[in-house]
């Protein structure tokens, strides 16, 4: 029988587990989104975020077993998403696979959320590394060199604002929706990104860094002084994909890495899709989005991750902590 492994993650705000096989092919995904939750507070409650996995993650592990036609006795290991992230979140995720992996007598992994949304390339796909990474999330902004399987170099990551809490940010100062990022690209489509023409930080410097905050600034007092919200959107989406595109493209061309691969929810982004595609006409490489329920947090990455684990023998022990702080090279 071919290697199962149920993936659970629960760093942020949804509440997911999911049954792959071999790493790649997808038996079962479950997410449970707490956004309607949040959505009357503006943003993630960490708190409120830790009790809704308390009550919610048992039924959604149950229902991946369900929809996988599998028991807990059939898995080859479970794998738990163990940082970066909240740290209340992580606590459930991590205490439940636990509890679970002793009761069933199966092998524990703790994995690296963000190496997680890198194995997202690899679900239903034949891609392998080495492949750089673009991270693009509400909590991270990352550019990662994956060279071969447990091998990662971080390029850059963001001084300040993830491109994602960016984005919530403005759409909140424009009174839009939790999660803004959609939001704010609705009402982009309808503005003029040429009226405002917001700092692209950090593109005269070397290096892969990011940093948003000097742009959130720019926009805030834009809005202060009246100015259209469409035309804010449209420039403020436009000067955040600026910097990303720009950047994944001298990373292209420094490390000569030729296949892109993109993960975290503002993936979904449809301007930063178009201008990344463009950029690999240009420039000759080649760019994989993973499908776009596989670009947010869900347990299919986590279980993706943990074939890999597992193949390079990097199990956890029963002491396996939550960490809210995890850099992408330091776990096993
Ligand atoms: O990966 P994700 O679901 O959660 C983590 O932060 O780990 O990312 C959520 C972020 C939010 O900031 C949301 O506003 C942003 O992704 N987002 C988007 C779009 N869809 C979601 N940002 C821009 N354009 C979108 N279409
Ligand atoms: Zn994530």
């Amino acid at each position: 029988m071919s290697p199962l492994f149920l993936g659970i993650e629960t760093s942020c705000d949804e509440t997911a587990a999911a049954v792959v096989a071999e790493g790649r092919s997808i038996c079962s995904n479950v997410v449970f989104s707490q956004v309607p939750m949040h959505e009357r507070y503006g943003g993630v409650v960490p708190e409120l975020a830790a009790r809704e996995h308390v009550s919610r993650l048992l039924p959604v592990v149950d229902e991946a077993l369900r929809q996988a036609g599998v028991g807990l006795s059939e898995l080859t290991g479970i794998g738990v998403t163990f940082g970066p992230g909240l740290i209340g979140s992580l606590m459930v995720g991590v205490e439940t696979a636990k509890g679970l992996a002793f009761g069933a007598g199966l092998p524990l992994f703790g994995i690296h959320h963000l190496r997680a949304h890198l194995f997202a390339n690899l679900l239903e796909s034949d891609l392998d590394p080495p492949m750089l990474c673009l991270l693009v999330s509400g909590g991270h902004t990352e550019l990662v060199l994956w060279k071969a399987y447990g091998v990662y170099q971080r390029l850059g990551s963001t001084r300040d604002d993830a491109a994602g809490e960016l984005l919530d940010k403005v759409a909140r100062a424009l009174e839009l929706p939790y999660p803004g990022g959609p939001q704010l690209e609705r009402l982009a489509a309808l503005g003029d990104p040429r009226r405002f023409a917001f700092p692209r930080a950090l593109l005269d410097e070397p290096g892969f860094d990011f940093s948003f905050s000097g742009l959130k600034t720019a926009v805030l007092r834009a809005l202060v002084h009246g100015a259209p919200a469409a035309d804010v959107a449209a420039a403020c989406q436009a000067a955040v994909v600026d910097v990303l595109v720009e950047k994944t493209r001298r990373a292209v061309a420094q490390t000569g890495e030729q296949l892109v691969a993109i993960g975290g929810d503002v993936a979904a982004n449809g301007l930063l899709r178009q201008r990344l595609e463009e950029a690999a006409q240009v420039d000759g490489f080649r760019l994989h989005f993973p499908p776009t329920a596989l670009c947010t947090d869900n347990g299919a990455m986590v279980a993706a991750a943990t074939f890999d684990a597992w193949q390079r023998g990097c199990s956890a022990s029963l002491t396996l902590t939550a960490a809210a702080d995890l850099p992408i090279e330091s776990a096993g």
